[in-house]
C-alpha cells in the first residue's frame, strides 16, 4: 500500500538556493532509510512538495514535516492512497528551485504553483471567516429545523 500526499506551504523567513538544497539533501538521505520519494519545489516563498512510500513512513514523516518551523501555512492539497505507482522513482527528494532555475520549459510549473497559491490564500481567508462567524447561526438553524 502506497501513500502520497501533495501540500503547499509558506517560508516562515527568506532561505537561500543552498539553504533549499541542503534541506533537501538531508530529507533525501532520510527519506532513502524510509523508501520515500518525492519532489520538493520553491518558488516566491513557497515550497510545494509531493512524498510517497509506505503508509506508515509518510504519516511519521508529515507529521514530523507539520512540526518543522522553517515553515507554515501548510495546506494538504491532495492524499492519494492505494495500489498507487511512484512518480518520482529514484528521486529520495528532489529540490527544484524554480527562482533560480532559469529554464523556460518550467514556466509552466511556475504558473500552476502560483496559481495554487493565490487559490489556498482564499480558501484559508474564506474557511477561516467561515470557522469565526457561522457556528452560532448554523447551530440556531439546525435547531429550528
Ligand atoms: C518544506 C520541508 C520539506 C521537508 N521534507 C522532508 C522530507 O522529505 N524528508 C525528511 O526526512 N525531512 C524533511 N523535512 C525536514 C523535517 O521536517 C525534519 O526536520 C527532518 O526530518 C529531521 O527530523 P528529525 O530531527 O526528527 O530526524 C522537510 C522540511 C521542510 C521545511
Amino acid at each position: 500500500m502506497l501513500k502520497r500526499i501533495n501540500y503547499i506551504s509558506s517560508f516562515v523567513q527568506d532561505m537561500s538556493d543552498d539553504e533549499i538544497e541542503e534541506l533537501a539533501r538531508q530529507a533525501a538521505k532520510k527519506n532513502a532509510e524510509n523508501d520515500i520519494t518525492g519532489v520538493l519545489m520553491a518558488r516566491g516563498g513557497v515550497f510545494f512538495q509531493i512524498i510517497e512510500g509506505p503508509e506508515e513512513n509518510i504519516d511519521r514523516l508529515f507529521t514530523t514535516i507539520l512540526k518543522d518551523p522553517r515553515h507554515e501555512k501548510i495546506i494538504t492539497l491532495g492524499i492519494q492512497i492505494g495500489d498507487l505507482q511512484r512518480l518520482f522513482l529514484g528521486w529520495n527528494m528532489k529540490a527544484i528551485n524554480l527562482d533560480t532555475t532559469l529554464s523556460e520549459r518550467l514556466q509552466p510549473v511556475r504558473a500552476i504553483i502560483d496559481a495554487v497559491h493565490a487559490q489556498s490564500a482564499i480558501i484559508e481567508t474564506l474557511t477561516e471567516a467561515l470557522a469565526a462567524s457561522a457556528w452560532a447561526e448554523l447551530l440556531d438553524l439546525t435547531t429550528k429545523e
